[in-house]
């Protein structure tokens, strides 16, 4: 089957340049969906995605478009996320396609994120298609859009596209776009099997869905199938296409993107990237790009009641099988008991499981600080992965720790430049170099410590560039640092919840900050309470609570007996959720206000 009336296509901008009501745009136009199915932000499916206005998962849809050539073409839009966490996905979903549409926001401009999404479609040698988004907005400046489009990322002013995905101007030019400028898949050669899969889902009724596009050959019902990852061959069950809706079809043939369904348990059974061929006549090599995706950041995560140990186990199973990107493994804390390290893309990808544990299984727990994954050599010669403060060889077994390190890209107003590059350096990061990127601003590429970036950089960026800079990061290798695990101690007890691995020149002024934060978290006991941060054994800063008086009650002179009674509950209320370390009741308030704020 010829392939020359198929486009395949992507949409990637910054985020909030308007790509989602686009593609509503698009499928509205090519009636894709009727006005009854339609709500806000059709492509946008889990509620969390709505409301943090992020698109987490791709969601690839099947449109019938009539252009002025009076053919009928067939599109298919794959949505991408457009957070840097997922940029793992944003590229296979791009390597899925055979161009792109690049919104620029009008107002905004070209942002951090709108260049790294076009570079990663640029190594994908996608044909783009530059649209300037929202120029029904007042503050639209176009004159200022097209000399950014031209100076930053050479793209000549007559190539880009006006368009109002609000009022619908433009839409039409976009399609005739798509169809005329973005070159048809290529046929096969040689017609044996290749399907790319970009991404998985788990569905309760049908087990697990398979996105792919089909590179060459065909795929159907009943045919045997093997992915290469995993060399398992499975029966497919079903293939079909999405019109936004799944919908069985008999083949899906070279060019085409669709699903497949065969009989798999678990989305960890197939690899996003992974292809799947004919196990009757299998081509050789798998299409170029196969690469296992690896949790960046590591956090503990507990029940706040130890009881729901099991349940948490539960729900962190069936997140899993969605989100094979996410990892668990059952570990221990004397401070919080039983609970998970769990490893997540980024910081955005861990706040979203938390949340979701939270709102779809009613799970409440308890998160400890953000760790990297730290590689170590020890003296022994020994190599190892760690991902927890608690399980760092002892210093003089150590020979040397590298550290994640990050490149980042953050675009900002000029007059900030000083100030950014002061938080740089703060980091213990580094700058390559800046660049301008028109009047008023600049682009700052640097290396920084991925540890460094985890906590608060992104809202300290924002606080000091009034909410103008935006950044992205990419991930950059390993170096060596001097760095040595910080442990507290509270009434003399090490607190394994609160060990964290520092950069020596930074451990005395974190331990003080903790250590004070501790002081006003901790409620006063029966006996004077010292905090001490300690490295090895020595201590390097040092607080301590004073013992309380015996009688709560006693500074309700007057003798207000309602008021009196409302203290001794509140007491007994705060027993019930303190964890005893020690002789010490620590409120589980305190854990999450000390880590939550780093
Ligand atoms: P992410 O999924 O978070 O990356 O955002 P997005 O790029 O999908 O942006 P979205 O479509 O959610 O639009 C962001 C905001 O811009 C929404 O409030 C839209 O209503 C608004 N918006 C989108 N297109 C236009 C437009 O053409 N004109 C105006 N005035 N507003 C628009």
């Amino acid at each position: 089957m010829s392939t020359n009336l198929t486009r395949n296509f992507s949409i990637i901008a910054h985020i909030d340049h308007g790509k989602t009501t686009l593609s509503d745009r698009l499928l509205e136009y090519t009636n894709t969906i009727s006005d009854r199915q339609k709500q806000d932000q059709l492509l946008d499916a889990m509620d969390l995605e709505r409301e943090k206005g992020i698109t987490i998962k791709s969601h690839p849809v099947t449109m019938h478009y009539r252009a002025k050539d009076g053919k009928t073409y067939k599109l298919n839009l794959l949505d991408t996320p457009g957070h840097v966490d997922f940029s793992y996905e944003v590229s296979r979903s791009l390597a899925a396609c055979e161009g792109a549409i690049l919104i620029v926001d009008a107002a905004q401009g070209v942002e951090a994120q709108t260049l790294a999404n076009m570079h990663l479609a640029m190594d994908q040698g996608l044909t783009i298609v530059p649209v300037i988004n929202k120029i029904d907005l007042p503050s639209a400046n176009l004159p200022g859009v097209y000399r950014q489009l031209e100076d930053v990322v050479c793209i000549p002013r007559e190539e880009a596209i006006k368009a109002s995905a609000k009022t619908g101007v433009g839409i039409e030019d976009i399609l005739e776009a798509i169809v005329t400028r973005m070159p048809p898949p290529r046929e096969s050669e040689d017609n044996l099997l290749r399907a790319l899969v970009f991404d998985s889902v788990y569905d309760a009724y049908r087990g697990v869905v398979s996105y792919v596009r089909v590179v060459s050959g065909q795929v159907k019902r009943g045919m045997r199938v093997r992915l290469f990852a995993t060399d398992e061959t499975y029966e497919v069950k079903e293939v079909g296409v999405f019109t936004p809706k799944m919908q069985r079809t008999d083949t899906l043939e070279t060019g085409d993107v669709g699903y497949i369904i065969a009989n798999m348990k678990s989305a960890a059974d197939v690899k996003i990237g992974d292809t799947y061929t004919d196990t009757a006549n299998p081509c050789k090599e798998p299409l170029a790009g196969f690469k296992e995706i690896h949790p960046m950041v590591f956090s503990g995560i507990y029940p706040v009641d130890s009881s729901d140990f099991e349940a948490l186990k539960a729900a962190m199973a069936k997140l899993q099988i969605n989100d094979a990107a996410f990892t668990y493994s059952a570990e221990s804390s004397i401070a919080l008991g039983f609970g998970f390290r769990c490893g997540f893309l980024g910081l955005l990808h861990m706040e979203i499981i938390q949340e979701r544990l939270r709102r779809e299984f009613n799970m409440d727990v308890i998160s400890t600080y953000p760790s990297v994954i730290y590689e170590v050599t020890r003296t022994d010669g020994e190599e190892m992965l760690v991902d927890n403060p608690s399980i760092l060889p002892e210093p003089q077994e150590i020979q040397e720790i590298r550290e994640p390190l990050v490149r980042v890209f953050i675009m900002i107003p000029g007059d900030y430049i000083g100030d950014v590059m002061q938080l740089i350096l703060e980091k213990r990061g580094a700058v390559e170099h800046t660049e301008t990127i028109d009047d008023t601003r600049v682009m700052i590429t640097g290396t920084l410590p991925l540890a460094e970036i985890l906590v608060d950089f992104n809202d300290k960026l924002k606080s000091m560039t009034r909410g103008y800079g935006s950044m992205d990061y990419e991930h950059a290798g390993y170096r060596a640092a001097n760095l040595i695990k910080m442990d507290m101690m509270i009434a003399g007890e090490p607190v394994d919840a609160f060990s964290m691995i520092v950069h020596r020149d930074k451990a005395e002024s974190r331990g003080r900050e903790l250590a004070t934060k501790l002081k006003d978290v901790i409620p006063k006991q029966l006996f004077t309470v010292a905090i001490q941060a300690c490295i090895g054994g020595k201590i390097i800063a040092r607080e301590s609570i004073s013992a309380m008086r015996k009688n709560v009650t006693a500074k309700c002179y007057g003798g207000d007996v309602t008021r009196k009674r409302k203290l001794l509950e509140k007491q007994k209320e705060g027993k019930k959720r303190m964890k005893a370390i020690g002789r010490v009741n620590i409120p589980q308030e305190a854990f999450i206000r000390v880590l939550k704020s780093g």
